[in-house]
């Protein structure tokens, strides 16, 4: 593999780094296991959600986002936030290409956001992974993140009259 390199987002990586996640998170995703048990969400499938939530995680006050390049080819992404008040960075997403996973990529992503946390003065990070991930629970450990808590989400369908009154 050519050596890749980690660059700040631009406006023009947005739709290739929407591609490399929803392709990502294909089988790891709260959006698609909503849909999958309760069908499109405001007429809009899972991939149409995460895309969604990326354009919110690019176009956030606090964002700092991070893309890694191969060959001048995105190839990877970790979006953060950087609350300077709190002292928290945060980190929604995270995803690597299918064709160049497994090669410390995401790692060096990770360790770029957290030296970025640490340049701007923050204590703590925080990342959250889905029980059906064992990628997410490998990694992160091994970055540094200890598990603090364990949450379960709940969705509910408002417009098939089956909500108990
Ligand atoms: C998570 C993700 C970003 C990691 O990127 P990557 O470039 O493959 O990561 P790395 O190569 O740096 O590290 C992957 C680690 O997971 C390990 N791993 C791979 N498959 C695994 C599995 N099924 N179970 C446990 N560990 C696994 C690898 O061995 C490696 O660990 P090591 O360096 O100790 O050997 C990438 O897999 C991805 O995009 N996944 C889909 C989206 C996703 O899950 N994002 C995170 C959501 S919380």
């Amino acid at each position: 593999m050519m050596q890749p390199t980690i660059r700040d987002y631009c406006a023009d990586d947005l739709q290739r780094i929407q591609a490399i996640t929803i392709s990502g998170f294909d089988g790891v995703s709260i959006a698609q296991n909503i849909h999958n048990q309760l069908g499109p969400v405001g007429g809009h499938d899972w991939t149409w959600h995460k895309a969604r939530a990326i354009e919110d995680d690019v176009e956030h006050p606090q964002a700092a986002v991070f893309v890694a390049e191969i060959d001048h080819q995105v190839v990877g992404v970790i979006t953060t936030r950087v609350d300077l008040e709190s002292g928290i960075g945060l980190i929604p997403n995270l995803a690597v290409d299918a064709s160049v996973q497994g090669q410390g990529l995401g790692r060096k992503l990770l360790q770029h956001a957290l030296a970025h946390f640490r340049a701007c003065g923050l204590t703590t990070a925080h990342i959250e992974t889905l029980d059906q991930n064992p990628i997410g629970q490998h990694l992160y450990p091994a970055v540094g993140f200890r598990e603090v808590a364990r949450q379960i989400h709940y969705a509910q369908d408002l417009t098939a009259g089956n909500a108990s009154e």
